[in-house]
Formats: structure tokens, sequence, C-alpha cells
């Protein structure tokens, strides 16, 4: 009788905390180390649903000390500096994955890829597997894809990477998963200035990167919310 008791409010405690939508901030050190993230939570704040979102991932930390000026901004993240899409690909989406299940998704990835000579054509490669693997878990994934910030010191093909995106996006957005995508490009203003190190964003970089990505995550947050209450 207890037992069952006990049951029945873990059963509560569980519907209420699967109810948050969970965003997954998935990339490299353009999203573990600057601090867009903050400021896309203020923007669901000030949209009044960031009670309703956990941000999800096996990354907590915060190098940079950002700060949100809203209330409760949730670090979660899984950005790890200096990895590959190839080898987030091959060897780390399927367990974040399944340790997740995320809702909505953000990604920027390739620039470490480039970095270390990667073809775009295997960059495009890794997108197709991590999205075939977040959709293997959650065949409803909401999927916002970055085009990448610049990388002065090797920027012609992150030009041809930020490319071949729509078409990517064209070929495999559904009604049912759709996908779309963030402009963080040089073609939208990002310019080498907003580099901190020639690399990462400083804080005009930031700002710009979250005003490309906090709509598009707020909108399918949202989206996740109303289809809900359905
Ligand atoms: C960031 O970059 C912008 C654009 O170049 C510049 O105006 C701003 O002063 C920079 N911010 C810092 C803190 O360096």
């Amino acid at each position: 009788m207890r037992f069952s008791k006990i049951s029945t409010l873990m059963g509560f405690a569980l519907a209420a905390s699967a109810q948050k939508v969970k965003f997954l901030p998935l990339g490299d050190s353009i999203t573990e180390i600057t601090c867009w993230r903050a400021i896309v939570w203020d923007m669901l704040s000030a949209e009044g649903v960031a009670d309703q979102v956990d941000f999800v991932g096996s990354m907590t930390n915060n190098p940079q000390n950002c700060k949100a000026t809203s209330a409760g901004f949730d670090t979660g993240h899984e950005g790890h500096s200096g990895w590959q899409a190839v080898d987030i690909a091959n060897q780390y989406i399927e367990g974040w994955s399944e340790s997740t299940v995320p809702d909505v998704v953000n990604f920027m990835l390739g620039t470490n890829d480039v970095n270390m000579g990667k073809t775009t054509a295997q960059i495009i490669a890794a997108y197709d597997k991590i999205l075939a693997t977040l959709r293997a878990v959650n065949p409803n994934v909401k999927v916002v894809i970055d085009k990448l910030i610049p990388l002065p010191f090797k920027n012609a093909p992150v030009v041809e990477l930020n490319k071949l995106i729509p078409g990517w996006v064209e070929t495999n957005t559904t009604p049912e998963s759709p996908i779309v995508i963030a402009d963080c490009s040089e073609d939208n203003g990002y310019t080498a200035a907003m580099l901190r190190d020639g690399v990462h964003p400083n804080d005009t970089g930031d700002k710009l990167m979250a005003d490309q990505i906090g709509p598009l995550v707020t909108q399918f947050i949202k989206d996740v919310i109303a289809e809900r209450g359905e």
C-alpha cells in the first residue's frame, strides 16, 4: 500500500519533469566556451517559456562565466571544444541522444573538421549521421542547424560548407521533423572583427549568434508545447 502510494507520487514527479521541452545545444567550443546560450535563455524568459525548458547534455560548465540577466540560466549543453563533427557522428551522438532524448536541437559543427582538413563531403555525411541518430530516438525532433561563423585563417572551406547547408536542409527537412537554418555566416553580417581570438565570438558575435538562433529555438519550443497541448 505504502509502496504503491510512493510509486504514484514518483509517477507524478516524472510526468511533471517529462513536460519540460528538452533543448540540446550541440557543438564544439563555439557552443561550449561562448555566451550565446545565456542570451538565448534570456530570450526564452522574455517569451515566458524558460521555466518549461530543460537545456540537456552531459556538460554544465560555464568557462566564460556567462551571465543571463534573467533567473535560472540552465547551463546544460553538449558543446565540446576541439571536437569534430565526424567524431561526434561516429562515436558520441548515439549515447548523447539516448541519454537526453531531445525535442529541439541546435548545432554548429564542422569548424574543427575544416581545421583538420576534412572535406565538406565528410562533414555533410557527419550531419546525415547526426540527424539520423537524433531521429532514431525522437522521430519528431526539431533541428536548428547553424551556418558557421568565419574562420579567418582557413575560411574557404567554411564558405563552401555554408553554401551546402541550404541544400542539405531542403533534402532532409520533413513536416514531422523540421530543420531550419540559423545564419551565423559572414554573408549575414558576421565579421572577423567579432572574433575575440580569431575563432570564438566576442560579445558582439555572441549577440549575433543568439539573434539568429534564439528566435528559431523559441519557436520550435513553443511548437512542442502547442503540440503537447493538443
Ligand atoms: C567585439 O567586436 C565588435 C565588432 O568588431 C567590436 O565593436 C567590439 O568592441 C568587440 N567587443 C569587445 C569586448 O572587444
